[in-house]
């Protein structure tokens, strides 16, 4: 799979990590940034990551910030995107089978290299189970077009 990756300053370090990660896990990844150390804004990069895939020139998505959060909130804007802040391997791979999650966020101050390696593992070895999860991922669709979304 194509996986686009973004970061901000604080999860830079992590992030050029998961590269590394995605690539011996057999995947393409997509780095768009940020590139150093130097201070940035997280939505920014969470936009870049979420516009990759609705564009369809990635297949998910993993984004790394100082806790994963304001990553994960600045995606959740994006009408199409399900993103998830996790730090457990079980929330990584459920995520995917249950909310067809398509971007994984990760807090570079919240887990180390080892955890991190594990979550994107979990997140790209799982697939959407559909069945009973289709319902309420559509339900979730359904709430973004009521509030103004328009995928
Ligand atoms: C940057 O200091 C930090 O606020 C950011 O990386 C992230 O943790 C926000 O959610």
């Amino acid at each position: 799979m194509r996986i686009a990756l973004g970061s901000d300053h604080a999860g830079f370090r992590l992030k050029e990590e998961v590269a590394g990660m995605v690539r011996e896990m057999g995947h393409e990844p997509i780095d768009l940034g940020t590139y150093s150390d130097e201070s940035v804004d997280y939505p920014d990069f969470a936009v870049k990551v979420a516009e990759s895939i609705l564009a369809g020139d990635a297949d998910l998505g993993i984004l790394v910030c100082g806790t994963g959060l304001g990553m994960a909130m600045s995606a959740n804007k994006v009408p199409g995107i399900r993103a998830a802040a996790v730090s457990d391997t079980f929330s990584a791979r459920a995520t995917r089978e249950h909310n067809d999650a398509n971007v994984l966020c990760i807090g570079a101050r919240v887990v180390g290299s080892g955890l991190a390696r594990d979550l994107v593992s979990a997140f790209l070895g799982a697939s959407f189970e559909g069945g009973r999860h289709v319902r309420r991922v559509e339900k979730m669709k359904d709430i973004e077009k009521k509030f103004g979304g328009a995928r």
